[in-house]
């Protein structure tokens, strides 16, 4: 058996969507399903539906053989796993964000940086020698420029619309982010041909997204972008 974990929500329907277009397995969640434990009706996989940040914490100690996550998760985390595979769904990008044609925090000698991602604000800063309090949040991170509570937020930019009605806008993108399979080192060995199953059908599908834009899949692509 493999098992996988899976950040709930978005990420989990469309992974779902997947393995049963390339009839791995059947597997689908209704919006009011309450299992957190869910398996394929042949008894081969099993799934985890976690919190996003908690799936390489699965991965890492072997609860779970693969995971899928978002690149943000990963790097704020920073757990001992491999990325197999870019998903290619769930692009956006990690950004640096601020007050809308305001600079002035250019020439603050320590920035305060409010954010969810407390170890990807701070590698940045760190990476271009900029002096940095870092702020750590839960959510509506675009609150903290607009009262003062910071000069600037790290936060996950999609189709930009909350940067946008909240009168900020990007300031310096850091990271291109998306969905990403990523697996236990021990797994990656003991069960080296169901997972390389499992990654070389997925990348079949990806490639075909990517490659030729009136075929089938990117068809298939759209559909999935809907689901997201
Ligand atoms: C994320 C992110 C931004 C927003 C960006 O927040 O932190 O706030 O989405 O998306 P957009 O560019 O398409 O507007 P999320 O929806 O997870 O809510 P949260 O702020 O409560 O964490």
């Amino acid at each position: 058996m493999l098992t996988f974990a899976l950040s709930k929500g978005r990420l989990a329907d469309s992974i779902f969507k997947m393995l049963k277009e390339l009839n791995i397995c059947d597997v689908s969640i209704a919006d009011d399903d309450r299992r957190l434990i869910i398996e394929s009706s042949d008894g081969k996989y099993r799934f985890f539906l976690a919190k996003p940040s908690d799936v390489p914490t699965f991965v890492d100690y072997g609860v779970a053989d693969l995971g899928v996550v978002g690149k943000d998760t990963i790097l704020e985390e920073n757990r001992d796993i491999s990325e197999m595979l870019d998903l290619g769904f769930g692009k956006c990008t990690m950004c640096v964000c601020g007050i809308k044609g305001d600079d002035s925090y250019k020439n603050k000698t320590t920035l305060r940086v409010a954010t969810k991602y407390p170890n990807i604000a701070k590698n940045y800063f760190e990476s271009i020698n900029q002096n940095a309090i870092v702020i750590k949040l839960n959510g509506s991170v675009e609150l903290a420029p607009i009262t003062n509570l910071s000069d600037v937020i790290v936060d996950i930019v999609e189709s930009g619309r909350t940067l946008k009605e909240n009168g900020l806008e990007v300031k310096v993108p850091i990271v291109p982010l998306s969905a990403r399979l990523i697996v236990n080192n021990a797994s990656l060995k003991t069960k080296y041909d169901e997972i390389n199953y499992i990654v070389n059908n997925l990348k079949n599908i990806i490639k075909g997204w990517s490659y030729d834009k009136r075929n089938w899949y990117y068809k298939k692509q759209k559909r999935y972008r809907k689901l997201l």
